[in-house]
C-alpha cells in the first residue's frame, strides 16, 4: 500500500508536508552540501524586503536553554537579487519555493507581492506580519487586528499565488487573527513566528542584544506553538503550516495531530540540517505502523476523550 505524503496549501501542492522555515535555511543553495534538498516539501526563503538589508549590528543572537534569541533584523539581498540570482537555482533543482515577504508599509508588501507574482518559480507567498508598521508608530501588523486585516486584504488583491499569512504568537487571542486572515481570502496560515524575549549581560547590566529584544525560537517554544496550532485549527478551515521548536519526528507528529496540514523546521536546521529528510522518513514509518495511508488522516486526529 502506497503512503501519500503530499498536501495542498491553496493552489500549491507539496510532495510532502515538511518545509524549512524562513530565516533558517538561507536561500537553500547554501545548504546543498549538508542537506538533501530533494527531500524537502518546500523551502521558505529568508525574509525578503524591497531593498537589500544588512540587518542589525552584532550581537544579534543569544543562545538560551533549549533555544535561541535572535534579532537579525531581516538581513537579506532584496527581492530583485532573489528573483535574478536565487530563484533560478531553486527552479532548476525543482525545489518548491515559498517566498517570505516583509514590509515597513502596506505599499511595500504590495510591491513585493506584485514582483514575486510575476517571477517564474515562486509557488506561494508567506507574509511575515511581525514587522513594524512605520506609518502607525511602529506597532507590528501582526498584533494589530485592523492593520493585519488591511495589509492582507491589499496583498490579496495583488497576487493570485497561494497566500499564507504568518501569525505572531505575541497576541492574546491568536484565533482572532486567524479568522481575520481567513476572512480576507488567505489560503493558509503559518504559525508561529518567534516569541519576543530579552537577555541581560549582568556584569555590564545591559541587554545582550544590540536590538534590546529578540525573537525566541527552538524547542523551548514547542508546547506553546502546539497549543496555538490546536486553537487555530478549531477556529478556521484553511490549512495550517505549523512550526515552533520541531526537533524530531515525534515533535512533528504533535503538530499534525493537533491540526497542522504541513510543518516547518526552523532553528533545528542550524544544528541538524538533515532533520527534514529524517522527518519525512519518520512520518512514512509512523503512518505504516498505524495503518494509515495518507498524511491527511493524521491532521486534526487528536482524541480528547481517549483513555
Ligand atoms: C535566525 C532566525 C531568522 C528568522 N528569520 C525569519 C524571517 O526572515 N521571516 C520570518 O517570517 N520568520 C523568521 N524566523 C522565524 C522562523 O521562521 C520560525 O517561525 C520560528 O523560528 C519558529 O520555529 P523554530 O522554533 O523551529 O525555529 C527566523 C527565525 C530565526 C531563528
Amino acid at each position: 500500500m502506497g503512503i501519500n505524503l503530499s498536501v495542498q496549501l491553496g493552489k500549491l501542492k507539496l510532495k510532502n508536508p515538511v518545509t524549512v522555515a524562513s530565516g533558517c535555511f538561507g536561500y537553500a543553495q547554501e545548504m546543498e552540501s549538508v542537506a538533501d534538498l530533494s527531500q524537502i516539501g518546500a523551502v521558505i526563503s529568508k525574509g525578503l524586503t524591497l531593498e537589500p538589508r544588512i540587518g542589525n549590528p552584532s550581537p544579534r543572537i543569544v543562545e538560551t536553554p533549549s533555544g535561541m534569541l535572535n534579532a537579525i533584523g531581516l538581513q537579506n539581498d532584496g527581492v530583485d537579487v532573489f528573483i535574478k540570482k536565487k530563484l533560478p537555482y531553486l527552479k532548476e533543482n525543482n525545489i518548491q519555493t515559498i517566498a517570505n515577504i516583509n514590509g515597513s508599509t502596506i505599499e511595500e508588501y504590495e510591491q513585493l507581492a506584485e514582483r514575486l507574482s510575476g517571477a517564474d518559480g515562486v509557488g506561494a507567498l508567506e507574509v511575515n506580519i511581525s514587522c513594524p508598521n512605520v506609518k502607525h508608530g511602529g506597532i507590528e501588523f501582526g498584533v494589530d487586528p485592523k492593520a493585519c486585516e488591511e495589509v492582507l486584504t491589499r496583498i490579496r488583491k495583488k497576487t493570485g499565488l497561494t497566500l499564507i499569512a504568518k501569525l505572531s504568537p505575541n497576541v492574546t487571542h491568536i484565533q482572532e487573527f486567524a479568522k481575520i486572515v481567513e476572512g480576507v481570502g488567505c489560503d493558509a496560515v503559518s504559525l508561529v513566528n518567534t516569541y519576543v524575549g530579552m537577555a541581560v549581560d549582568v556584569n555590564k547590566r545591559k541587554p545582550i542584544l544590540t536590538n534590546i529584544t529578540g525573537g525566541l525560537s527552538g524547542p523551548a517554544i514547542r508546547p506553546l506553538a502546539v497549543r496555538l496550532t490546536w486553537q487555530v485549527a478549531q477556529a478556521v478551515k484553511i490549512p495550517i503550516l505549523g512550526m515552533g521548536g520541531i526537533n524530531s519526528v515525534q515533535d512533528a507528529l504533535e503538530f499534525f495531530i493537533v491540526g497542522a496540514t504541513a510543518i516547518s523546521i526552523g532553528t533545528a536546521n542550524f544544528y541538524n540540517p538533515k532533520l527534514s529528510a529524517e522527518i519525512v522518513a519518520g512520518l512514512e514509518e509512523y503512518l505504516l505502523k498505524h495503518n494509515l495511508n495518507d498524511i491527511s488522516q493524521l491532521t486534526g486526529s487528536l482524541e480528547l476523550n481517549k483513555k
